[in-house]
C-alpha cells in the first residue's frame, strides 16, 4: 500500500519508512550511488539507491525514464547544499530499501521536462504528455473548478439534470454535428450546441433552478479558445430578474476562483453596457487590465476635408476613433508602427494613420509629426489632442472605416500595445457586459440574426422596436468577461409565445419554419411558462485562464487540433461500407481531406 504521494514527503517524515508508487522521471548514476526522481501525480521525490543494498542497486541500474516503480525506503534529510527549494520534497530524500520495477517503458517520444515541445507531437502522444507535471496540475485544477461550481449551485438549491446528446438542432450560431439514424433512413440527430431549449423546458416543467456540467458541440473553426466539443457550466432559473440572476452567477465565479487558485475577485463585478464597451474598448470582451481607451472622433471627422476620415464618418455604420499610446513617440519605433499597420490589416483596416506628438502646445505641422497633419485644420487637431488626452511625447493612432473594422482593429491594437508597452496591470479584471443589441446584421444572408440566440427577451420597452427598428432593440442579455476573454453568456428568456413569434418574425423565421424547428418549445411556453433566464459558462475557458494556459487545449485531457482532429485516436476516420449501408449513406466522390 502507498503511504504517501511523492510530492507530499517532507521533513516531517524524517526517519519514517514510506512506500511510494510512481514513474522514473530522471535517473542519475553518480558512480557508486544512483538517484531516481520518482514522480506521481502529486510531484517528485528523490530516491537514493546505494550499492550496500545489492539487489536494490542492481534494479536501479536497470531503471530508465518512465519505468513504473514501487519504492520502499527511509526518509532522511538531504545533505547540506543539496536542498532543492523548488520541490515540495526538496529538503529530503528516500533511501531505498526495496525497489521493484512494476513495468518497464519503451523510450518515451520526448523528454517530459522539455519546454519547447511541438503541440502536435504532444497531442499524438497525449498519454505521455499528460504525465507532465503541468498537465497534471491543469487537470486537477479543472476538477477543482467543476467541483466548486457543483457545490456552489447545489448549496443554493440548483438541481443537476441531464439533457440529451442525440437531439434536434439548437441554434447557437454554429454548424451542427449530425448523427445519421439507422432506423429512420435520411433522418439525423443533431448533437446539441447547448442544452438551451431543454433547460427552458425544464423551467416550464417547474424545476425552478437547474444546472449541468455538460458537453456542447459546435462545428466551427477551432481556435485557442474554441473547441468543437467543449464543456459548459449551464444554468437556468425561474422567477428572478436580470440583476438577481447576475448576482447568483458571479458569486459562482468568485467561489471557483477562491477555491481553485486562492484569488479574491471583486464583489460585485463592475457592469458595462455593450455600447460603453464598444465605445471605450472596441470590444464586447474588453481586457480591463489595459489602461488605454479609444477616443470618439466620428462627429469631428464629418467636418474635415481629409477623405479617409470624412468618408468613414459619413457611412451609416462608420466610425472614426483614436487610440493614444502614452509615451508612444519614444517607445514605438518606425518599424513597430509599420508592424502595427500590418497587424490591424488582419482585421480589415485599410491603413493606420498616426500622429506623433512632439509638442502638444503646437497642434500643427510644427508640433505634430504625421502623414495626415497637413490634411487637418488646427482646431480639429486641437480637438483631437483634447479628446485623446494626448501630451507631448505620446503617439495617437487612428481608425476610420465601418465601425466593426475600427472596433476590431483598434480594440486589438489596444490590447497588444497595452501589454507590450507596459500599459497593463497584472491581476484579474472581471466585468459584466450588458444591454447587448437583440440583433446583428448578417451581411452575407442580408438579414438580421440573433446576437445571443432567438430565445432572448428584449429589454422592457423595446418590444415595439423588434418590428419598427430592429437595429436599436436591446436585449436582456449579458456576458461575463475576464481579462479579455468571454467566460460566460446568458439572458433572460422570452416566456410568452406572442413575443417569441415577434422575434422569429424579425429574424425572418416564418411561422411554419418556427413550428417545424421549435414547435415543442412554443407549445411548452403556452402552459403557464414562468419568467426565466440563465447563463452558460465555458468551463474550459475559465480553467485555462486560472491555469495561465494560452489555449483551452491545455486544460482538456484529449482535445482536438485546430483542424478538428484527435491525433491520438486518429478521429475522424472513414466508416466501413457495412456501417454506411446500415445508415443509408453513400460517400460522394470528392477530394480526400
Ligand atoms: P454561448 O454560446 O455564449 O451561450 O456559450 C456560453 C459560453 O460557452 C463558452 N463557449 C465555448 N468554449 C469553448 N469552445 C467553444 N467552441 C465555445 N463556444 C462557447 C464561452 C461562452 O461564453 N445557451 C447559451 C447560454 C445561455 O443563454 O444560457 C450559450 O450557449 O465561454
Ligand atoms: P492615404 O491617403 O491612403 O495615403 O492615407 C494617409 C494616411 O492615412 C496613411 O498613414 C494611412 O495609413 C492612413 N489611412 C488610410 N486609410 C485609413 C483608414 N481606413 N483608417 C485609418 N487610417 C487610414
Amino acid at each position: 500500500m502507498r503511504t504517501h504521494y511523492c510530492g507530499q514527503v517532507n521533513a516531517a517524515h524524517i526517519d519514517q519508512t514510506v512506500s511510494l508508487y510512481g514513474w522514473a522521471h530522471r535517473r542519475r548514476d553518480h558512480g557508486g550511488v544512483i538517484f531516481i526522481d520518482l514522480r506521481d501525480r502529486d510531484g517528485l521525490v528523490q530516491v537514493v539507491c546505494d550499492p550496500d543494498r545489492a539487489a536494490t542497486f542492481a534494479t536501479a541500474e536497470r531503471v530508465r525514464n518512465e519505468y513504473c516503480l514501487r519504492v520502499a525506503g527511509r526518509v532522511r534529510r538531504r545533505p547540506e547544499g543539496t536542498i532543492n527549494p523548488n520541490l515540495g520534497s526538496g529538503e529530503v530524500e528516500v533511501l531505498a530499501h526495496e525497489l521493484e520495477v512494476l513495468n518497464p517503458s519503451v523510450t518515451p517520444p520526448f523528454q517530459l521536462d522539455d519546454e519547447n515541445l511541438n503541440e502536435n507531437v504532444r497531442l499524438a502522444h497525449r498519454v505521455i504528455d499528460l504525465r507532465r507535471p503541468q498537465m497534471q496540475r491543469n487537470l486537477v485544477l479543472r476538477h477543482k473548478v467543476a467541483m466548486a461550481a457543483r457545490r456552489y449551485f447545489d448549496a443554493r438549491g440548483f438541481i443537476d439534470i441531464e439533457t440529451p446528446t442525440l437531439t434536434r438542432s439548437t441554434p447557437e450560431g454554429a454548424r451542427d454535428y449530425l448523427v445519421p439514424s439507422r432506423i429512420y433512413p435520411g433522418h439525423f440527430y443533431a448533437l446539441p450546441q447547448s442544452p438551451q431549449l431543454f433547460k427552458q423546458m425544464l423551467m416550464v416543467a417547474g424545476f425552478d433552478r437547474y444546472f449541468q456540467i455538460v458537453k456542447c458541440f459546435r462545428d466551427e473553426d477551432q481556435r485557442a479558445d474554441r473547441q468543437a466539443e467543449f464543456t459548459q457550466i449551464d444554468v437556468e432559473t425561474s422567477f428572478l430578474d436580470e440583476s438577481e440572476i447576475r448576482a447568483i452567477m458571479e458569486g459562482m465565479v468568485r467561489e471557483v476562483f477562491r477555491e481553485g487558485i486562492g484569488v479574491a475577485l471583486p464583489d460585485p463585478f463592475p457592469v458595462l453596457t455593450y455600447a460603453e464597451a464598444m465605445r471605450d474598448y472596441g470590444s464586447d470582451k474588453p481586457d480591463l487590465r489595459v489602461a488605454l481607451k479609444l477616443a470618439e472622433l466620428t462627429d469631428l471627422a464629418r467636418t474635415v476635408d481629409f477623405k479617409v476620415f470624412r468618408a468613414a464618418a459619413e457611412l451609416a455604420d462608420g466610425r472614426v476613433a483614436a487610440l493614444r499610446i502614452p509615451g508612444g513617440g519614444a517607445s514605438l519605433t518606425r518599424k513597430e508602427i509599420d508592424d502595427c499597420t500590418a497587424f490591424v490589416g488582419i482585421y480589415g483596416a485599410k491603413g493606420l494613420a498616426y500622429i506623433k506628438v512632439n509638442d502638444a502646445a503646437k497642434p500643427n505641422e510644427e508640433g505634430l509629426q504625421s502623414p495626415i497633419v497637413k490634411f487637418l485644420r488646427e482646431d480639429v487637431l486641437r480637438a483631437i489632442l483634447e479628446r485623446t488626452g494626448a501630451r507631448t511625447g505620446d503617439l495617437v493612432f487612428f481608425g476610420a472605416d465601418r465601425a466593426k473594422v475600427v472596433n476590431d482593429a483598434l480594440g486589438a491594437l489596444r490590447v497588444k500595445l497595452g501589454h507590450e508597452k507596459g500599459h497593463a496591470e497584472a491581476g484579474w479584471r472581471p466585468a459584466w457586459v450588458v444591454d447587448f443589441p437583440m440583433f446583428e446584421w448578417d451581411e452575407e444572408a442580408k438579414r438580421w440574426g440573433a446576437m445571443h440566440h432567438p430565445f432572448t427577451a428584449p429589454k422592457d420597452g423595446h418590444e415595439n422596436l423588434l418590428e419598427s427598428d430592429p437595429a436599436r432593440a436591446l436585449a436582456k442579455a449579458y456576458d461575463v468577461t475576464l481579462n479579455g476573454w468571454e467566460i460566460g453568456g446568458g439572458s433572460v428568456r422570452i416566456h410568452r409565445a406572442d413575443v417569441q413569434s415577434k422575434v422569429f418574425a424579425a429574424l425572418g423565421i416564418g411561422a411554419e419554419e418556427a413550428r417545424a424547428k421549435f414547435g415543442f418549445l412554443l407549445d411548452a411556453l403556452q402552459y403557464g411558462a414562468p419568467p426565466h433566464g440563465g447563463i452558460a459558462f465555458g468551463l474550459d475557458r475559465m480553467t485555462a485562464l486560472m491555469a495561465g494556459a494560452d489555449s483551452i487545449r491545455d486544460v482538456i485531457a484529449f482535445p482536438k487540433t485546430q483542424r478538428g482532429q484527435c491525433l491520438l485516436t486518429q478521429a475522424p476516420s472513414p466508416a466501413d461500407e457495412r456501417q454506411l449501408r446500415e445508415l443509408h449513406l453513400r460517400v460522394r466522390e470528392q477530394a480526400k481531406p
